[in-house]
Order: C-alpha cells, then sequence, then structure tokens
C-alpha cells in the first residue's frame, strides 16, 4: 500500500468551502443556507475513527449483499463490456473495500484491482477485506479530485458514498472520467436525498442528492446511457443509496451518435 501525506494544495482547497443545506426563492429573494464542509485531514481522521466499526455498520444496512446484487445486474445487463479477464478496475474512495469486493466475489472474471482513499485506517482494513478475494490489488492514499493515474488507464470505475463529501462533485467526476477508458463503464452510489439519510448530512457535512441531481451530474461529466439503478427494495441501504451508471463515450461512434 502506498500512504504519503495529503499535498498541502489539496488539503487547503477544502479549507474555507461550503456546502449548501437549503435554497429557497422568495419574490426577487433568495434565503440559503450553507454549511462549512468537513477538510481532508478532519474527514480523514474522522474515517480513520470510524474504520474499526464499519464493517459492522455496513453489514446492518445490508450493504453487502446490496452490492453484490448491484453487480450482478450490471454483469447481466452489460457482460464484458463492463467487465472482461484481466481488466482494470479502479475503486475511488474504497473504505474498507466493501464495493470492489463485493464485485470480486460476484464476477467470474479476474480483475486487477486499484483503490484510493484519504484515510489510512480505512486502507489499513481494506487491504485485508481485500486479500480475501484473491484479486492483485494496489491501495494508496491520495484524493479523488486529483487521481494519481494516467488518461484512459482503467476499464471499470467504481465509487460508493463519496462524492457527496467532495466540495465539488463534478471534479472528483470529471477525474474519474479522465481516467477511464472510451467505452468503460463507471458506476458512481450516493447517499440519496431522504429524511433517513439526514442524520448522515448532519454529522457527516454532506451534499444531499436528489436522483435527477445524480444523473445530471453524470451525464455532464461527459457519460452518456446515464441512469439510476435501485438497490433491492426491504434494505435500509435501498432507502439510503441511489446507485447511478454511466459509460465513457467510446471514441468514434458514440460521439457521432450523440450528435446526431
Ligand atoms: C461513506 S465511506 C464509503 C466507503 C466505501 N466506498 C463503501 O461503500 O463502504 C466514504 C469513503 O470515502 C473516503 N473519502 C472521502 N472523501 C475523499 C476524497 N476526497 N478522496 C478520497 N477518499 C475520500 C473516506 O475516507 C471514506 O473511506
Amino acid at each position: 500500500m502506498t500512504t504519503s501525506p495529503l499535498p498541502l494544495a489539496q488539503a487547503d482547497r477544502m479549507a474555507n468551502a461550503t456546502i449548501p443545506v437549503f435554497a429557497r426563492w422568495f419574490g426577487s429573494w433568495q434565503l440559503s443556507i450553507e454549511r462549512r464542509a468537513l477538510s481532508l485531514p478532519e474527514l480523514s481522521q474522522r474515517y480513520d475513527r470510524s474504520a474499526a466499526d464499519w464493517n459492522r455498520a455496513l453489514d446492518r444496512m445490508g450493504f453487502p449483499e446490496a452490492y453484490e446484487a448491484l453487480w450482478r445486474r450490471v454483469l447481466r445487463e452489460e457482460g464484458p463490456a463492463a467487465l472482461g479477464e484481466g481488466d482494470r478496475v479502479l475503486d475511488c474512495g474504497v473504505g474498507t473495500g466493501a464495493l470492489s469486493g463485493a464485485l470480486a466475489r460476484v464476477s467470474k472474471s479476474s480483475f486487477a484491482l486499484d483503490a484510493i482513499d484519504i484515510s489510512p485506517r480505512m486502507l489499513e482494513r481494506a487491504a485485508v477485506c481485500l486479500a480475501e478475494s484473491g484479486q492483485p490489488v494496489t491501495l494508496r492514499q491520495g484524493d479523488v479530485c486529483a487521481l494519481p493515474y494516467a488518461d484512459d488507464s482503467f476499464d471499470l470505475v467504481m465509487t460508493a458514498h463519496v462524492l457527496e463529501h467532495v466540495v465539488d462533485p463534478a471534479l472528483a467526476l470529471s477525474e474519474m472520467v479522465r481516467v477511464l477508458r472510451p467505452g468503460g463503464w463507471l458506476v458512481a452510489s450516493v447517499t440519496r436525498r431522504s429524511l433517513l439519510s439526514m442524520w448522515i448530512h448532519l454529522k457527516w457535512h454532506t451534499h444531499r442528492v436528489a436522483a435527477p441531481q445524480a444523473e445530471r451530474l453524470l451525464r455532464e461529466s461527459g457519460l452518456c446511457e446515464v441512469r439510476s439503478l435501485r438497490f433491492e427494495e426491504g434494505a435500509v441501504c435501498h432507502r439510503l443509496s441511489l446507485p447511478c451508471i454511466g459509460r465513457k463515450p467510446a471514441i468514434d461512434t458514440d460521439t457521432r451518435r450523440d450528435s446526431l
């Protein structure tokens, strides 16, 4: 695992940044409330403190099964276009490895996994959890807004419950799309805007993202074939989270089709 202190410029980027909480127009007046976002060092420390209990919390909310069902659906609907033998896969904000671990459990193809997170303790847990999958894994400490990977280098990129933490989710998404190869799929899950998720927003100072907004973010990042998928009904995570997918246009065919 590669860990290095976060560059000062990245830590400073969030120093006085705010997250919108509420905005409403009253005639020509707009009433809005914003909240200071957690800085990268604050987020990293908070996730360090949560790392030991993170998997237990995910289990309680039904995430391991929901992530597996999500991947089964993506692999059934997109087949080898989503994941082929020996493909390179990136998990952005890997946490303890729940989302990429679920892919390893349901996929028949073996793949090489890279994963990045700002929290060293979460990365330590991910190293243990992902070792069980038997796939080669490379973990790094870093910021999803400045991904340390070359353009077009991954066949599949995923991120779960990270974009809402980022002051500028469009910047993080543009990085994920940059490192995704043309024709590759991006799978992104965000905490949905709901009464149940209010405690998450209050605790973690996150964006509140509604489904149309999540799809718009993916579309504006340059992805095509964007759609929301739902986690299976019943589990708590169904009411908490919203998975979306989109594909980076393949050079030529998709760009020509989109401009028609
Ligand atoms: C809600 S947890 C989700 C973890 C995992 N994806 C999952 O589904 O269980 C968010 C993770 O994103 C990481 N994170 C938050 N902001 C980040 C950033 N700017 N760059 C990299 N990782 C970040 C946190 O350290 C944490 O591990």
